[in-house]
């Protein structure tokens, strides 16, 4: 496996890693586990190379969130990629994809979707992702990307992203990855006591049950999920959101729409956990 440390020593080791095959491409912030390696095992369906970057992208994190704190493991990281075959991983450094520093820096803005769920509450987070994704992708020229559905919000915004400043690769999207008991895998999972590990499955249990009023004809979608917010909080969470919207645009679910989702943000002894659950119903 290949390392590049900066976006000349890409470049360079692109020519001789990509040959004449196709290649896959997986952005990560790092800390990986079983949920970034779907996503490099569904590239290797894919694409015959798979390339890997780890970059904890400070344009993503407001000044109050964890991005000291970020879970950084380059060394084990780097071991599970080499066992799952990637060609490549680009491990760049602040100053070489912010050459002109975080804030004078050029910034790409998607409207519309950003604004609402994980949007309101962080502002400027997606503007922090779209501007690091459309800078990867721009330096990897990959023929696909790979995003995983938990973020499914971060997938939209991206799709529209590329959709709109036509950039060649398509994006292929990967199911969430989750512990026996229903608990989404998340870097910031490490960052629970066995306590809140034992509740924080709920927030999935609680979307299931919503989903499943839905399919069975329930449409008060307000009233099922300010029944998630209540349950969640009364078991210690500190819920932050949880919404039916539409996938398509991000709107507040109407009755006769057939593809929505479920979105919930919710915190536990600090720690901010996000999940979804999507739900065709004719
Ligand atoms: O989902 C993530 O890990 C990050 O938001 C991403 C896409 C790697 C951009 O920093």
């Amino acid at each position: 496996m290949e390392i590049a440390k900066d976006s000349d020593e890409l470049r360079q080791r692109l020519k001789s890693v990509r040959g004449d095959g196709t290649v896959a491409f997986v952005p990560t912030m790092g800390n990986l586990h079983e949920g970034h390696l779907s996503l490099v095992r569904q590239g290797l369906t894919m694409a015959e190379h798979v390339v890997v970057s780890i970059f904890v992208n400070p344009l993503q994190f407001s000044p109050t969130e964890d991005l000291d704190a970020y879970p950084r493991t380059l060394e084990q990281d780097l071991e599970l990629l080499t066992a799952e075959g990637v060609a490549l991983v680009f491990t760049p450094g602040v100053e070489d994809l912010y050459p002109a520093g975080l804030e004078a820096h050029t910034k790409v803005t998607v409207p519309g979707l950003t604004d609402v769920l994980c949007g309101s509450k962080r502002v400027g987070h997606f503007d922090g992702v779209t501007t690091v994704v459309c800078k990867l992708l721009n330096l990897v020229a990959a023929d696909i990307a790979l995003f995983g559905e938990k973020d499914l919000q971060q997938l939209l915004v991206i799709r529209k992203m590329v959709a709109d400043l036509r950039i060649p690769v398509r994006i292929e999207s990967v199911p969430t990855q989750r512990n026996a008991d229903g608990l989404a895998l998340s870097s910031r999972n490490n960052y629970l006591t066995s306590e809140a590990l034992g509740l924080a499955p709920a927030l999935y249990r609680n979307l299931i049950a919503a989903s499943d009023a839905i399919q069975g004809g329930a449409r008060d979608y307000e009233g099922l999920c300010s029944g998630v917010i209540q349950r969640l909080n009364t078991l210690g969470f500190v819920s932050e959101y949880c919404e039916a919207r539409r996938c398509s645009d991000l709107l507040p679910a109407q009755e006769d729409d057939t593809n929505i989702a479920i979105f919930c943000a919710a915190s536990l002894e600090g720690t901010r956990l996000i999940d979804n659950i999507v739900i065709e119903h004719y």
